[in-house]
């Protein structure tokens, strides 16, 4: 594929133009406020793959957003190729930590992008990753070099658990027959050593909430004589990590599955700077369970995080009262062979317990999944290397990654079939966070590394 480079270079303006109208739709599935802006990114992206060469594109309606499907067979005798992304962005808050407005795209140059980068939520995470994929369409079709059969399945509710997806994939497997599902949605370690994500963490996520007294109480008439369930839920908190920062659910760790000294020092090998690490977050220690690397701690070992926690009064100035109720947010994250229900049950038994006689604990579980790790013994593996190589010039590293895509785990379970992560952002794009951006270098990259892709999967197929 001699002129991928030079057709990316013609056209690089227009690709970038063509996703900054695209950031612009604000498709925020958390928020029901953007379900007119759901609906239109999906038309927007409709359109998109029908003048980039898909044969049949649809809106599949689901029970909740819709799902963009659309497919160029070629010959059935072929590979097929499913391209499986997401048009549904995170919210944008808390919008006034950002320098532009979310969903007014702006190109900017940093340190780490010197060529500069986009900046909007979804830059990153994934509608510009996703639209690599269209764009290489459009080049692989327009210049007719399509080696084998894609198919396209966008969807509109990754970040709020992908339920819609679940039930469109157990409905619809034989129209999603795939060789490989090829997915953009993570990160590589930087723009001179380029890797390829072989690990997912899974995800339980629950809710909890702790009642005292029936009412708020004045907290010099009351304070002292009855639990504040602040405190309680506090002082909870705080003991479900003991001295060595492991958690202390009981049976949290039983199916952890712990990795050999051999693949550990080969994880060991991986370009890293605990310096650097510590210099842009600016912390003076990292932290995190004991007797494990930064990169163990956040790749192979199990988590549990807060990720909100409120109650009482947050106003103005000083106002004494005992709430009634405290609550929080907490998400645990998982590795190979833990079961997200599971995890869910023992939390939800041991939170319960844990509870004094003086308050009342609700335990909700929200959305969950299952970790992957992926095979390095494969076609796609070997084909996705090649690519890489001849696109960066720098052989891949293969990197488990501290995110999580649960419908990865389920397409393996319906679809029968194995996931390459082709990701192409950085750890600092600020994904989920204020100033999202996404690196021109890497946008254009991935637009030439995906065509390669599907020349070397074909040819080892
Ligand atoms: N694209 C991310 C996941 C990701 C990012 C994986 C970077 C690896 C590297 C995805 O959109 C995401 O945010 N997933 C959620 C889980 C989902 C169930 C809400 C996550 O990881 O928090
Ligand atoms: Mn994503
Ligand atoms: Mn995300």
């Amino acid at each position: 594929m001699e002129n991928i480079k030079s057709y990316v270079n013609q056209h690089k303006d227009r690709f970038i133009a063509e996703l900054i109208e695209l950031l612009k739709i604000p498709s925020v599935s958390a928020d029901s406020a953007f379900s007119k802006d759901i609906l239109k990114t999906a038309d927007a992206i409709k359109s998109a793959l029908e003048k980039a060469g898909c044969d049949k594109v649809e809106i599949c309606k689901t029970p909740g957003n819709p799902i963009v499907y659309g497919e160029k067979i070629i010959d059935k005798k072929l590979p097929t190729i499913l391209v499986y992304g997401h048009y549904d962005v995170q919210p944008a808050d808390p919008i006034d930590l950002w320098d532009s407005p979310p969903f007014e795209p702006v190109i900017k140059k940093t340190k780490i992008h010197p060529d500069g980068a986009i900046f909007a939520r979804g830059a990153c995470d994934d509608k510009g990753q996703m639209y690599m994929h269209v764009k290489a369409l459009e080049y692989m079709v327009s210049t007719n070099q399509l080696p084998c059969n894609v198919k396209f399945m966008i969807e509109g509710e990754e970040e709020i658990g992908s339920v819609s997806l679940a039930w469109f994939v157990e409905r619809n497997q034989e129209k999603l027959a795939n060789d490989i599902i090829l997915i953009s949605d993570t990160g590589m370690i930087s723009n001179s050593q380029p890797s390829i994500t072989t690990g997912l963490r899974g995800l339980s996520y629950v809710e909890v909430e702790v009642t005292g007294p029936n009412r708020d109480l004045h907290s010099g008439l009351y304070g002292g004589a009855v639990a504040n369930p602040i405190n309680i839920l506090a002082k909870m908190i705080a003991s479900l990590h003991d001295e060595n920062n492991r958690v202390t659910i009981p049976g949290f760790y039983d199916k952890v599955a712990d990795l050999s000294k051999e693949e550990r020092a080969e994880m060991a090998k991986a370009p890293f700077s605990l310096d650097n690490y510590k210099k842009a977050l600016d912390i003076e220690e990292v932290y995190g369970e004991n007797g494990y690397t930064t990169n163990e701690r956040n790749s192979i070992r199990p988590t549990l995080d807060v990720n909100g926690i409120w109650g009482g009064y947050i106003g103005e100035g000083a106002k004494t009262v005992i709430a009634s109720k405290a609550h929080a947010k907490i998400s645990m994250r998982l590795v190979p062979n833990q079961d997200w229900q599971e995890i869910t049950e023992l939390f939800k038994k041991h939170f319960e317990n844990i509870a004094p006689k003086s308050v009342k604990v609700i335990v909700k579980p929200h959305h969950g999944g299952q970790g992957y790790v992926t095979p390095i013994d494969t076609i796609g593996y070997r084909a996705a290397s090649k690519a890489y190589q001849e696109s960066f010039g720098v052989a891949p590293i293969p990197q488990r990654s501290g995110g999580s895509i649960p419908i990865v785990a389920l397409f393996e379970k319906e679809l029968k079939s194995k996931t390459m992560l082709m990701g192409f952002g950085l750890d600092s794009d600020a994904i989920h966070s204020p100033n999202e951006h996404f690196g021109i270098f890497n946008y254009l990259k991935g637009i030439e590394t995906i065509p390669l892709f599907y020349k070397y999967f074909t040819e080892m197929s």
